[in-house]
């Protein structure tokens, strides 16, 4: 019977992965998949994640399931995490999910349940497991205009025209900061045009938002989110931990539906809880209990967020670092976006040519279209980025 299986395409990122590995210079550079890598190139278990974890350890005398939800704890401390109190908690439905990626499925799976005929507004690019999702679930798809290829910014007016054409019934999926693989974002006030066209069309927005810290800070890169979710009558938001606690194996996320009332909430939460049961029965606990503990201990959350500072400057310095070596070997501006860029990525827009060019001659492992990881680099490696970048001719 699996005879009649069809081959599936590899994924582009994780096959990128596998190449860099199997790669035998020993002067090889991965800028390939989103894994933060401190200055010796190491992807270090933060220290209060590992304080945690120690004292999970020690306390912990169960592994008896939990809630189809998760832990509740962990919904309230994420809930707060990336939605302070921009709307009532009482609005909030949440779950649990395996990784922040399996809150994204398990919210296009909650919108299919809804409308069936929905249509997702996705951004062009956007991450490509987005549309792998989508066309495996077989849920159809709108690009919207999103990068500019001669500014490296949004292009807001494409990105405005084309979500115009979105109606009630359809999802537009945002990316909550640090937009993944270019690393341009909106300003405030093009958040707010955003939300008066949800407004005017009646789409539901749905916000992955998969690197908070990684950008300007906790609450200013959940700040487009909160303006969003208490602005729209539903939306749904799927948030990561893998990145900003660093925890990406341990598959720890949370999908939330904001509603107006009680009764919607119920509805909504019956649904995820639901749709947990039918995916995966119960979500994975371990990396959710670390972050429970990690938020809600002060001095665990202080040191967490010291920690998550010192990355988030430091892939700051690697971007002012790359712009400037960039405009000195060019003698030109036209690498400066790389430092108005935020999260952990940066489009350098150039072709998929130049790319394989790069890894060809210079060990150098970016995606395809051109999108690098900032978090890949270390001040040693910027200048050698840099003149193979000049030298190739981009
Ligand atoms: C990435 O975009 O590199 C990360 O989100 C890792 C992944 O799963 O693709």
């Amino acid at each position: 019977m699996f005879e009649t299986l069809k081959e599936q395409p590899a994924d582009k990122i994780l096959m990128l992965m596998q190449a860099y590995k199997d790669d035998p210079r020993d002067t090889k550079i991965d800028l390939g998949v989103g894994v933060y890598k401190d200055a010796s190139g190491n992807t270090p278990i933060m220290h209060a994640v590992k304080a945690a974890e120690h004292q999970l350890w020690e306390a912990e005398r169960t592994k008896a399931y939990t809630g189809l939800a998760g832990d509740p704890a962990f919904g309230d401390a994420m809930v707060a995490l990336v939605l302070g109190d921009a709307v009532p908690r009482a609005n909030v439905a949440a779950a649990a999910t395996p990784g922040g990626t399996g809150a994204v499925r398990q919210g296009f799976d909650m919108i299919r349940s809804a409308n069936p005929a929905a249509r997702v507004f996705v951004s062009d690019p956007t991450w490509p497991n987005h549309l792998s999702i989508l066309r495996h679930m077989e849920i159809e798809m709108v690009p919207y205009r999103y990068f500019d290829d001669e500014t490296r910014g949004v292009d807001f007016d494409g990105m405005m025209a084309d979500l115009a054409q979105a109606k009630k019934g359809d999802v537009i999926l945002l990316h909550g900061c640090c937009h993944n693989p270019t690393g341009a974002n909106l300003n405030m006030a093009q958040w707010k045009e955003v939300v008066a066209l949800l407004l005017k069309t009646g789409a539901t927005p749905m916000i992955d938002i998969a690197y908070q810290g990684f950008g300007d800070g906790l609450d200013a890169d959940a700040a487009a989110t909160r303006l969003v979710a208490s602005s729209v009558p539903e939306c749904l938001i799927a948030a990561s931990c893998s990145k900003n606690f660093g925890i990406y194996r341990e598959r720890t996320g949370l999908l939330m539906a904001v509603s107006q009332d009680a009764s919607a909430r119920k509805l909504n939460q019956g649904t995820l809880n639901y749709l947990n049961r039918q995916n995966f029965s119960f979500p994975p606990d371990h990396g959710a209990r670390l972050v429970t503990m990690v938020l809600t201990d002060d001095t665990l959350r202080s040191e967490w967020m010291a920690e998550l500072e010192a990355v988030r400057n430091s892939m700051l310095g690697l971007r002012e670092q790359l712009a400037s070596e960039l405009q000195r070997l060019s003698g030109s501006d036209r690498f400066a976006f790389i430092a108005q860029h935020r999260g952990m990525f940066s489009r350098l827009g150039t072709t998929p040519e130049m790319v394989e060019k790069l890894r060809a001659e210079h060990g150098i492992y970016m995606v395809g279209d051109s999108r690098l990881n900032i978090a890949g680099l270390n001040s040693t490696t910027v200048p050698i980025l840099a003149a193979a970048i000049i030298d190739v001719g981009i």
